[in-house]
């Protein structure tokens, strides 16, 4: 029988790294990928929990499954991600189709649940413990969230060129807003000889640009025999791999970037000069009531070194505004941070109680919605206005490109045209078509080139310039 699955993948790039492991899974099972929903057997929602608005919109699609379950009685409908490990049984009684539920610290074993279910029809729910209440000691805890990494299969990743490594698990430091301490575990570095065996692997497969993933991937630290290993260190093994070009790490937490790590950064010429660095807010007594373990002046003292150290180096951070308490003083702090910090870009959110979480239960959300949304609004404006003038720089400088393949545009015109999946359609084009990559600095750039050109790096003369994108030609 031939079984047909489809993920929908909301959140951060764990989510997509975890559906790509799931794909892989389910491919070596046996299953094929549906196009759509409609024709897929088994259908599974990788969710997100950082903010109500996103846990909302599954619950909303899967009360949308009502049809398909019935034309699929056999079905899996699987909600795993974090919010199956925050929500565990409640899924099932707001979306009585769903027959799997999964939290990310059981994915090792998804294909089996499946099977059961298939066999048995009886719905599953396999999660972790639960980090606050359960009453186990942290080993016990420590164990129920399984450090998931199987082989990597080409035929399950977006690009052939770039791909996520997980380097950490979970998170250790409770952020009071933030539910990911509880749906991820607690943290847990991946050996070294395992990552690097792991790079080594995609790089076989073709793969140039490694992305090392973890919730503060700068404090990725591993104690052995042989000795104590930190950032720096995994790093110079890395790029030590022939044919890895690039290497980039999300996200870093603001303590714990040391001079050694930057000079790490700007020393070794894989590691590109590109820090994802999440501020969160502006004003130490904000910082204070969320948890962060750094002041304001800390944190600038971080973006001077950064910038002194590293040349070129672009910074991007995230900013919650309307959190708890947050004054118009306050957040016009955040305000002066964006100024000082001349971040590539900021991504900016409005502040969301999470249940479980201290800032829940110790606070009252007391920022009115119109306001939170004024503040965002505000806060994107200047920041747009940074970006592009940042961007402006680059005005007919030529850089290096890592081309990743036709822009999204392009690719959509392709189908439109040809009524069939973009991929193989565009690689077979000879002619030149929009093409997209990016800059060392994380920079997108479009030009106009051969579809083959997909993995290799191009110099491109920048012509046209956006806040998020800078448009160029190819350098002859
Ligand atoms: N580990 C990363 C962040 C993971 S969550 C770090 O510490 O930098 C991604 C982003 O979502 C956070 O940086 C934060 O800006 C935002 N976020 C987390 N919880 C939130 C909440 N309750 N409401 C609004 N935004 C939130
Ligand atoms: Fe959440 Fe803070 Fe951990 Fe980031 S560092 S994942 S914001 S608790
Ligand atoms: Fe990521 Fe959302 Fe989970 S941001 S770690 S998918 S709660």
């Amino acid at each position: 029988m031939n079984v047909k699955f489809y993920i929908k993948t909301v959140g951060c790039q764990m989510n997509v790294l975890d559906s790509e492991l799931a794909t892989a899974d389910l491919l070596q099972n046996d299953c094929t990928p549906a196009e759509t929903m409609d024709e897929a057997d088994i259908i599974l929602f990788n969710t997100c929990s950082v903010r109500e608005h996103a846990e909302e919109k599954v619950y909303s699609a899967l009360g949308r499954l009502r049809s398909w379950k019935a034309k699929h009685p056999q079905g899996v409908l699987g909600v795993m991600g974090c919010m199956a490990q925050k929500d565990g049984k409640l899924i099932f009684r707001r979306a009585p189709e769903v027959n799997l539920v999964l939290g990310p610290g059981r994915l090792n074993e998804l294909s089996d649940a499946i099977a059961r279910i298939a066999k048995s029809g009886t719905p599953e729910l396999l999660l972790s413990s639960n980090r606050l209440h359960s009453g186990q000691t942290a080993a016990e805890v420590r164990a129920s969230f399984h450090q998931y990494d199987r082989p990597r299969l080409l035929q399950a990743r977006d690009s052939r060129y770039q791909a996520m490594v997980r380097i950490m698990f979970g998170c250790n430091k409770f952020c009071t807003y933030c539910i990911v301490p509880s749906v991820r575990g607690p943290e847990q570095s991946r050996p070294m000889k395992e990552i690097v065996q792991e790079v080594k692997s995609l790089v076989e497969q073709g793969c140039r640009e490694v992305m090392l993933l973890g919730q503060t991937v700068n404090n990725w630290h591993v104690q052995d025999e042989s000795g104590d290993y930190y950032m720096a260190d995994l790093l110079e093994r890395l790029n030590d791999i022939n044919d890895l070009w690039r290497i980039r790490f999300v996200s870093s937490y603001p303590t714990g970037m040391t001079n050694r790590l930057l000079e790490a950064v700007r020393d070794l010429e894989r590691v590109m000069p590109y820090l994802h660095v999440p501020a969160q807010h502006g004003a130490n007594s904000v910082l204070k009531r969320m948890k962060r373990m750094y002041t304001v002046e800390e944190y600038r003292d971080l973006l001077d070194r950064i910038y002194a150290i590293i040349p070129g180096a672009a910074v991007t951070s995230d900013f919650i505004v309307g959190f708890c308490g947050e004054t118009e003083e306050e957040y016009l702090k955040t305000v002066e941070l964006v100024r000082y910090g001349q971040f590539k870009n900021s991504f900016i959110f409005k502040y969301s109680p999470r249940p479980g979480t201290k800032s829940a239960e110790l606070y009252e959300d007391d920022v009115p919605e119109e306001e939170k949304k004024r503040r965002n609004n505000d806060l994107l404006a200047i920041q747009t206005e940074i970006s592009q003038k940042l961007n402006n720089a680059f005005l007919n400088q030529t850089v290096s490109v890592l081309v990743e393949g036709p822009s999204l545009l392009t690719q959509k015109e392709q189908m439109r045209d040809a009524g069939v999946s973009p991929l193989p359609v565009v690689s077979n084009l000879e002619t030149a078509i929009q093409m997209t990559g990016r800059t060392p600095c994380d920079r997108i750039v479009v030009f106009n080139g051969k579809p083959s050109l997909a993995g290799t790096i191009q110099q491109v003369q920048i012509k046209e310039i956006a806040p998020f994108t800078l448009a160029g030609e190819l350098v002859r």
